[in-house]
């Protein structure tokens, strides 16, 4: 496929995800076509882009070179899927995350499309070789896993069915890196991907500290927020470690890595998230701190939100 025929992006449901990628694909100059199911989603999703990239404007946070009007003049909303997919080289795939549904939509979608048009789904929690079992051709076939909200959090998975071919993980690499998305390559498929199971653990550890009553919820984020977090925003573990030691990471692992051996047996088991007093009193806490009304979660979305933006902002500077 030659660069001319690939300006043409089809992003299959219009939720919060769906938008998202909408927002971040026009951003680096591709026409995008919105589909959803639901009558009048897609046209409402487009309502709702224009008036994100507005306000992305005034806050001098819009991505890309193009400004709010020449990115919306790219978007089209559709009802139908014929016409949504014509001329796209890549789809992606943002409909809700039940199995059967994704199998179905990639089914429909693989019976309008050429065998070269990419295939890309951005389930959370499902692997490749499950979404794509109903499609034929499948070495175009992939999972493009965003972190929400994309816009700010520019974190992509890249995970290969077991017959991706080579060329279709590198061409949506390049591409996610074009749009200014930061993009990993998992070597193969794995339940969790790599995010997911490193905040697993975290969130399982976390967990059993508050509850066998080491420390409290608000604490225990203090630990990520204004200590691990701090790094971690800007380098990942290995480095984190390499540069703790003098003479890098084995130096650092000579150090510390009894010491690390001994805490992980130290682990205890799997938690019960729900159902048991434990878990009851770990949600109350956090209730207290932050009530789970509408009024209250709205408000600290808006923060972390707020936030995000700042530190994307203080990243693109570094
Ligand atoms: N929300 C997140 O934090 C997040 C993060 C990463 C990945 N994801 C993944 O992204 C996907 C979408 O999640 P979301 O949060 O945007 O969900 P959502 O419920 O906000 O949106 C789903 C959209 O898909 C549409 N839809 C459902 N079935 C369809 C069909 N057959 N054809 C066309 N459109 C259809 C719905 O009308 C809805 O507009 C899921 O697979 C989810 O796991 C979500």
């Amino acid at each position: 496929m030659s660069s001319s025929d690939m300006k043409i992006i089809t992003v299959i449901g219009s939720g919060l995800i769906g938008r998202s990628w909408a927002m971040v694909f026009v951003s680096g100059g591709y026409s995008v076509k919105i589909y959803d199911n639901q009558p009048g989603q897609s046209a409402n999703a487009i309502t709702e882009i224009r008036k994100q990239l507005e306000e992305l404007e005034e806050a001098h946070m819009l991505r890309g070179d193009l400004t709010s009007k020449q990115q919306l003049s790219l978007l089209s909303s559709y009802e139908d899927l014929a016409p949504a997919l014509e001329g796209a080289f890549f789809v992606q795939e943002c409909v809700f995350e039940q199995l059967e549904v994704k199998q179905s939509v990639f089914q429909d979608i693989e019976r309008l499309v050429g065998k070269e048009v990419i295939l890309s789904s951005s389930t959370s929690c499902l692997v490749p070789s499950k979404v794509f079992s109903n499609v034929q051709s499948r070495s175009r076939c992939l999972v493009s896993h965003p972190v929400n909200p994309p816009y700010y959090v520019k974190l992509v998975e890249l995970v290969p069915h077991p017959e991706t071919a080579t060329a279709v993980m590198d061409t949506t690499h390049s591409l996610m890196t074009k749009v200014g998305q930061a993009p990993v390559r998992l070597m193969k498929e794995i339940d969790g991907f790599a995010l997911n199971r490193v905040q697993a653990a975290i969130i399982a550890e976390s967990w059993r500290l508050v509850q066998d009553g080491v420390i409290s919820v608000k604490d225990i984020d203090l630990v990520m927020s204004e200590g691990l977090g701090m790094r971690y925003a800007f380098i990942g573990p290995m480095e984190t470690m390499h540069l703790n030691a003098p003479a890098g990471l084995e130096d650092y692992m000579k150090r510390y890595g009894e010491g690390i051996q001994r805490i992980l047996t130290s682990f205890g088991p799997v938690p019960h998230f729900s159902g048991s007093e434990g878990a009851k009193s770990v949600v109350n806490e956090m209730c207290e701190l932050i009530p789970n009304d509408q009024q209250h979660l709205s408000a600290r979305m808006e923060r972390r939100d707020r936030l995000l933006m700042g530190l994307a902002k203080l990243k693109k500077e570094h």
